[in-house]
């Protein structure tokens, strides 16, 4: 495989270069002119570039232009789009805005700074390039990051077996979007599957949905919820399903992540409802499977390393580096909606502009909140790039936030500015939601 790596900082451009010897001969500028001229020798050489990547901000013509003029060469060239070169975009910044324009002018994928290995991997994989098959066996001394790599690589070759995410939620949506359901209707798609359905009248005699008596039927249990809430009682049934391990202490993470999905969902869920969204369930279902590749990363992790702790903080740094763009594969070989694969790519991006989806903004407002409510610790607050931490459901049973505090972190995010909305009102989402969400994620 032969690279071009082009970036005017020194640092950034030898990180890249360290990374990738192995992958190929790589031939490193630093700026846009100097690219031109390589990209014109390898083709007058007929030895072009397999990949090529591009620092999004540089002095003179940047990585964007440069991007353009590429992809436009190429077009002129009437060379086929399977036989262009793949381009990978650089960036320091999360912003999505300069993304989406790349993505739009004809980029193969993006890195944000700083770029690790596995990031590098995930990507490259995705592309379809081969990134060197040495497995090592388990006597061999393996970093985290290797390992991580080694399950992307298995993931691309198609070697690992995918979630089944139970066509009743779809089913049921379907129902739903259509003219006039009815409960009979529901009922007929709910009572093929009878671990949901049997959920489905214990969840509607907890303590949330509870009437007079208590219901025994499916059709009692589906009246008591009601169309809408039995399709997010589904969704969270179905997901909660692939949160499951035998393993303890993998058992004992996921159980963590799936609080945070259902806490992320609910707020999300709300928050929507504030803004005037009509599309509510499915937004829940946006929350309930935002962190889906997390999900799936660590589960193939602790079957191909069963002696290697999960719990360990480079290995969550790994995990946590790639669960974005591998969670959107994923959710795309899963056939879930492009809209939803968008949040599982997309949701921890932090500078918005004023175009970008409502349903995305809500999520990502909601992934915040959810780590402000405390149903997600940083173990350290300050380790870069962990998420998921201590995780204080059973001990932290009032909620004490520092009001100051809280709404002084609100203000600064983006997504809250660019929904509009009043950090107080934000505020009382939070501490209305908290308790529901406690109560109610005991009840799947
Ligand atoms: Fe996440
Ligand atoms: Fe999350």
């Amino acid at each position: 495989m032969k690279i071009l790596i082009v970036d005017d900082e020194n640092i950034s451009r030898n990180i890249l270069l360290a990374k990738m010897t192995d992958m190929g001969t790589c031939v490193a500028v630093d700026n846009a002119k100097e690219a031109l001229t390589e990209i014109d020798k390898a083709k007058a050489e007929n030895q072009p570039f397999d990949l090529i990547t591009l620092d999004v901000s540089m002095p003179g013509m940047s990585g964007m232009e440069l991007l353009k003029h590429i992809r436009k060469k190429e077009g002129e060239d009437k060379i086929p789009k399977k036989d262009r070169v793949k381009i990978i975009m650089i960036t320091a910044r999360m912003n999505l805005g300069t993304i989406n324009a790349c993505i739009k002018l004809g980029c193969n994928g993006y890195l944000t700074k700083p770029i690790s290995k596995v990031q590098l991997i995930q990507s490259l994989s995705q592309m379809g390039f081969d990134t060197g098959t040495e497995e090592k066996t388990g006597e061999e001394r393996m970093s985290h990051s290797e390992g991580v790599a080694e399950v992307i690589k298995r993931f691309y070759s198609g070697k690992i077996i995918l979630p089944v995410f139970p066509n009743i939620v779809k089913e049921v949506e379907e129902l739903l979007a259509g003219k006039d359901p009815s409960v009979e209707d529901l009922s007929k798609i709910v009572e093929k599957d009878l671990v949901i359905s049997s959920k489905l009248i214990t969840i509607a005699n907890s303590s949330l949905y509870k009437g007079l008596d208590d219901v025994t039927s499916l059709n009692g249990a589906l009246v008591r919820l009601g169309l809408k809430h039995t399709l997010g009682v589904c969704s969270a049934l179905a997901t909660k399903n692939l949160f499951d391990s035998e393993n303890k202490v993998l058992k004992t993470e996921m159980d963590k992540l799936w609080i945070h999905s259902f806490a992320v969902a609910t707020l999300a869920r709300r928050l929507a409802e504030e803004i005037g969204l009509d599309n509510l369930e499915t937004i829940f279902l946006m929350g309930l499977v935002h962190d889906i590749g997390k999900m799936l990363l660590m589960k193939v992790f602790v079957d191909m390393y069963p002696d290697v702790s999960i719990l360990d903080e480079d290995l969550q740094r790994a995990i946590h580096e790639i669960h974005t763009t591998f969670g959107g594969v994923l959710l795309k070989k899963m056939h879930f909606s492009k809209q939803i694969i968008k949040i599982a790519e997309f949701h921890h991006w932090d500078r918005f502009e004023e175009n970008t989806d409502k349903e995305l903004l809500v999520l990502s407002l909601a992934n915040s909140l959810a780590r402000e409510l405390g149903f997600l610790f940083f173990s350290e607050k300050d380790t870069p790039g962990l998420e998921e931490g201590d995780l204080a459901l059973e001990t932290n049973n009032e909620l004490e936030l520092d009001h100051d505090q809280v709404i002084k972190d609100l203000s600064r995010l983006s997504s809250l500015q660019v929904l509009e909305l009043d950090p107080e009102k934000v505020f009382s989402i939070i501490e209305q939601t908290h308790p529901m969400i406690k109560e109610t994620v005991r009840a799947f």
